[in-house]
């Protein structure tokens, strides 16, 4: 792999004055950088110096690189029908390609809608310009985007047996299966894609649900089930699991029922028994790190309108984007999370030990 001289100088500078090591992974992946930090903290052992890449765009602190670097980004709406974005989306999609990611992943809330009022026009619209400003973006630089379906993309509620949303899940599917929008993703089973499905990068099997309600039916919890049980999942070095409810609530105003799964202990479970490693969600628009049981809980903050405080917490809400960096051998991720207005790092220690039975992740 070819880095630049600015990579290059980050790792040379870093290890200046030392002698010339690396870090064993462990060691790395247990570091959680303040922003003001740099690689030079935590030194060990002798292996290749090329071994220990950090990157990050221009300027930004830089994570070491795991074995799977993956971008998490949600909630990027604006108001309702906009076809527009803030300046921090735009700004988040055009320095990805510089963190050199292998996989962008969505949590879901692309477009904005989840209003009756919305003519197929104004969805299209919608969907158009979530291309322009983000699915094409990362087309054109050959990054994957795996991604969930929101309750403002295509919400799953019902009454009476029917979809309240079905012009909605219906664009939001025909947007999705249009082969220029293609994803890029190497799927298992996408026979109700953008919905549910499942698809493998790198080793690691991804499992999608519809989350964009509190509702999981049978049907999708038997698929779940299968899913997970496939001998492609057990024998994939690692599981992640994304939608965009999550299992329990993190953020304030987005803790009543309806805002997290109903039954989110059956879901944790479900999830433990075959060993998946991490739950993404969005819509709480908080990020919090947080682990339960055996399972790890990512919840991505928003990038659009509307972050939100995080329960437990008096810091000012923040819009924010993850680089996760995964160790397959030890099966640790490292986040680095970058509050996208200013571009530091946020330090895990100033968020909540736990929210609910929520442990932080580093504890
Ligand atoms: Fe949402």
């Amino acid at each position: 792999m070819v880095y630049n001289r600015r990579q290059f100088l980050i790792l040379t500078g870093g290890l200046v004055g030392i002698s010339i090591a690396t870090v064993s992974h462990k060691i790395l992946s247990k570091f959680q950088p303040n922003s003001s930090q740099n690689i030079t903290t935590e030194t060990a052992k002798t292996l290749p110096i090329n071994q220990v890449v950090a990157i990050a765009p221009d300027g930004l602190y830089a994570p070491i690189k795991g074995d799977v670097r993956i971008i998490v980004i949600s909630d990027l709406n604006s108001q309702y029908g906009s076809t527009d974005y803030e300046p921090e989306v735009d700004k988040a999609i055009s320095l990805i390609p510089q963190w050199k990611p292998d996989l962008v992943l969505c949590g879901g809330d692309m477009v904005a809608g989840q209003k009756q009022s919305l003519t197929k026009e104004q969805i299209e619209a919608m969907w158009s310009a979530f291309d322009v400003h983000i699915a094409r973006p990362l087309r054109q630089a050959k990054l994957p985007f795996g991604f969930t379906i929101g309750n403002h993309d295509g919400s799953g509620s019902m009454s009476g047996g029917k979809y309240n949303f079905q012009q909605e899940r219906n664009l939001a599917s025909a947007y999705w299966n249009n082969p220029n929008h293609n994803p890029g993703l190497n799927f298992i089973d996408k026979a109700n894609f953008p919905f549910y499905y499942t698809f493998q990068q790198q080793d690691i099997y991804y499992l999608v649900w519809d989350a964009s309600t509190h509702i999981i039916d049978p049907k999708q919890l038997t698929w779940v089930e299968n899913s997970l049980n496939s001998s492609q999942a057990k024998q994939a070095k690692l599981r992640l699991a994304i939608g965009h409810l999550p299992l329990y609530p993190v953020a304030v105003g987005r803790d009543s029922g309806g805002n997290y799964m109903a039954e989110g202990e059956k879901l944790q479970n479900l999830l433990e028994k075959y060993n998946v490693h991490t739950y993404i969600s969005g819509h709480h628009h908080a990020y919090y790190p947080g682990k339960t049981g055996q399972l790890e809980l990512l919840h991505s903050g928003a990038l659009g309108g509307g972050p939100r405080k995080l329960l437990n917490s008096n810091l000012s809400p923040q819009k924010t984007l993850t680089v996760v960096d995964i160790s397959l051998g030890s099966q640790e991720t490292v986040y680095t999370t970058y509050d996208m207005k200013s571009l530091q790092v946020i330090d895990i220690q100033t968020l909540p030990e736990s929210i609910g039975k929520i442990i932080r992740k580093d504890l």
